[in-house]
């Protein structure tokens, strides 16, 4: 039998030090792109993959995002009271998208750790990973079809082994990624391959490839051994890399290249060009935008 993926950590606990100065009292996921802040596009990307239970590692002062996908039951009836209906049945919709569950990450000891500490609400499930970083939003046509979740979910389905989603980026860029060890090319662009092992960010002239990890990714919950006997790697956390290279010894690790529209929203340019894809997106918004661009 298939086994089914019910939920997906999302790791929120990070100081924001690419966001600020607003991230100095609002958390980064909260960034809006127009109207819909950032985990919005996620949890939407990961309810496509038919995962509806969503666990926030979280730290001091993240609770708008738990907040957000909670009924705001006075502000929809003001709302309705006003003939504001379409409004409040968006907002009623939110409250309703997603179980959130959240677990506290009390130190900033890296992205592994903040894994590790979903492990007691996890348990011995296999589940998905989102970091909040990075956006698939659902504009893109590519995306629409098969959003980096869903791909993963039915490759581990179709594998049976840990999976991770990957994008080729320039040699000079491996600095900023997870970079995937393979011991030869894939032959084709849409199948799982095999990993041997994972480094955290390397210089260019030490990357062992060009497949950098963007993100998402699906485990089995061996992964929680791993993370607990990893010791502080790259720039003194322990990185959620160093457990997935353990993976690739001994259970499996697999990449799938991700397909389709990618941005990371904790660089301001890609921030500013999501905001004006999805504004050209957006039929009241696309003419206006146009003339006044054509104005520049
Ligand atoms: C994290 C991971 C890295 C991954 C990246 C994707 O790094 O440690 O392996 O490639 O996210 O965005 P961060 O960007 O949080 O430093």
């Amino acid at each position: 039998m298939q086994k089914q993926i019910k939920k997906v950590v999302i790791p929120v606990a990070g100081l924001g030090t690419r966001g600020l100065p607003f991230t100095k009292e609002i958390p980064k996921e909260m960034l809006p792109i127009v109207d819909v802040p950032t985990i919005q596009w996620i949890v939407e990307e990961v309810l496509s993959a038919g995962i509806e239970q969503i666990v926030f590692v979280t730290s001091r002062g993240k609770h708008a995002l738990q907040d957000y996908f909670d009924h705001s039951p006075a502000l929809e009836a003001f709302l309705r009271k006003r003939g504001k209906n379409e409004l409040a049945d968006k907002l009623q919709r939110i409250g309703s998208l997603c179980e959130v569950m959240s677990v506290r990450q009390k130190e900033p000891l890296g992205l592994g750790h903040a894994v590790l500490c979903a492990q007691p609400i996890v348990g011995d499930e296999p589940f998905a990973v989102c970091l909040g970083d990075e956006i698939f939003p659902p504009w893109d046509d590519t995306n629409r079809a098969q959003p980096p979740v869903k791909q993963l979910v039915q490759a581990f389905q179709k594998i049976g082994s840990s999976v991770v989603g990957v994008m080729e980026v320039p040699l000079a860029e491996t600095k900023h990624y997870g970079i995937l060890k393979i011991d030869s090319h894939p032959k084709e662009s849409d199948a799982p391959f095999k990993v041997v092992g994972t480094v955290e960010k390397p210089q260019p002239e030490k990357a062992p490839s060009r497949f950098a990890i963007i993100g998402r990714y699906v485990f089995e919950p061996i992964i929680f051994e791993y993370l607990k006997s990893t010791p502080k790697g790259a720039g003194g956390e322990i990185q959620l890399t160093d457990g997935m290279t353990q993976l690739c010894g001994r259970e499996g690790l697999h990449a799938l290249q991700m397909q389709g529209c990618r941005y990371d929203v904790g660089n301001p340019f890609f921030y500013v060009k999501a905001q004006v894809d999805e504004a050209l997106r957006r039929p009241e918004l696309a003419q206006p935008l146009r003339d006044y661009l054509k104005t520049l």
